[in-house]
């Protein structure tokens, strides 16, 4: 394919349908567009490789084996949105991809190297969020800021800055090369394009698999090498998405579009197939205890709801509740959503009523200190 002028590959990937990687599902060429609109030709690039999320390891797999063309993505976009200066911000623990990245870069032309620096990320869970990667880049701090102004209107430097996921830089410079065509002819159903996944739990081959999105739970599985086990409960979008049942969704087609309808989340492309024989309440206690501390301590619902989300779970899944602590639950998770400077409790909240439903019978028996799951385990096997 020729060299594509800026606004025809931006056309490019509106066209392609392409959704963002990084959680939120945002429309990547509406995003580009936003950023070439304010440039001016004094954009940034920052390619978002910060992957703090415990369960997801498919932006560290990507960066470590396909380093060139996460730099194809990210000079793609620093060409559209008119940047001169690319930055990828790499998990400071992710140390094989930021070698990978920076080996390839070193291959790169000089006016390429000049443009383009790797900056470690810290880490943490919301050191990955847009407006704590910019804040870190400008000023050395890892917190979000209050928005607005978001980054693509001022980012850093003070500058139009277009933050990025780095499987999403990889996707765009895969339809530069193959057209919007090529994506949307790929996916199953009604879902277009492709994905990573990182699968784990009660699964033979652990690890990411990329899947043509529209594929279901079970083809998850199966990429996977099958279940080995009982499992019950599947985690998906990893520790901002939500618990659902696995009996109810193993013909869920995996796609953002058609898990939003059904009130789940494909986020970062979690699948966390949950053993029969561990406890939901157990397991959404250790979830809660670790977002908690992942709170940057600026905003008083998160800080303090947060915490004593974490510390009633923590009590619930010891069978040793204060009385009304499963109700406190239900009322703290309604009461944190859209109350911090960032998204991260409306996350925590989100994961935390998930467990409320489909944990109910086990969260009712802890208040009543009883564990379901090792008084009767579970024993449905999946087909
Ligand atoms: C608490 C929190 C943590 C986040 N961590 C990451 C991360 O590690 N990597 C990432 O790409 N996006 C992360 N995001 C999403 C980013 O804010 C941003 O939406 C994303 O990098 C944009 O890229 P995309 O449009 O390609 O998804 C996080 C968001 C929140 C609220
Ligand atoms: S909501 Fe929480 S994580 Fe986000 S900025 Fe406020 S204190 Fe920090």
């Amino acid at each position: 394919m020729p060299t594509l002028s800026s606004s025809a590959l931006i056309a490019e990937l509106e066209a392609s349908g392409l959704l963002g990687r990084g959680g939120a599902g945002f429309p990547v060429g509406r995003k580009w567009r936003a950023v070439a609109e304010r440039a001016g030709g004094g954009a940034v690039v920052l390619a978002n490789g910060a992957e703090g999320e415990p369960l997801s390891l498919k932006d560290r797999s990507l960066m470590a084996a396909r380093p060139h063309l996460v730099i194809d993505g990210a000079l793609l976009a620093a060409r559209a949105v008119g940047a001169n200066d690319i930055i990828f911000y790499v998990g400071s623990e992710h140390r094989t991809a930021e070698a990978a990245l920076r080996r390839a870069l070193a291959e790169r032309p000089g006016d390429v190297r000049g443009r383009a620096r790797i900056v470690a990320a810290p880490a943490g869970y919301v050191a990955g969020e847009e407006s704590a990667a910019v804040h870190y880049v400008n000023a050395g701090d890892a917190r979000p800021t209050t928005t607005p102004p978001r980054p693509f209107e001022r980012g850093v430097g003070g500058r139009p800055t277009l933050v990025q996921n780095v499987e999403s830089l990889a996707l765009a410079a895969l339809i530069a090369r193959r057209g919007h065509a090529w994506y949307q002819g790929l996916g199953h159903g009604r879902a277009r394009g492709i994905g990573l996944l990182t699968v784990s739990g009660a699964v033979n081959h652990a690890g990411v698999h990329e899947v043509e999105l529209g594929s279901t739970l079970s083809d998850a599985a199966a990429a996977a090498g099958g279940l080995n086990g009982d499992v019950g409960a599947v985690l998906l979008g990893g520790y901002f998405g939500g618990w659902a049942d696995l009996h109810e969704q193993w013909g869920l087609p995996l796609d953002a579009p058609s898990m939003r309808a059904r009130g789940l989340a494909l986020g970062c492309g979690v699948v966390h197939f949950l053993p029969s024989d561990t406890c939901g309440v157990e397991a959404t206690s250790r979830v809660m205890t670790y977002l908690a501390s992942q709170s940057a301590r600026q905003c008083g619902p998160c800080v303090f709801g947060l915490s004593a989300i974490a510390g009633a779970t923590q009590r619930l899944a010891a069978q040793s509740p204060q009385p009304g602590d499963l109700d406190r639950l239900v009322r703290w998770s309604g009461q944190v959503t859209g109350r911090g400077a960032c998204h991260h409790p409306d996350g925590a909240a989100a994961l935390m009523n998930s467990a409320l439903q489909v944990f109910a019978d086990d969260f009712a028996g802890h208040q009543h200190r009883r564990c379901l799951t090792i008084a009767e385990p579970a024993r449905v096997a999946v087909a």
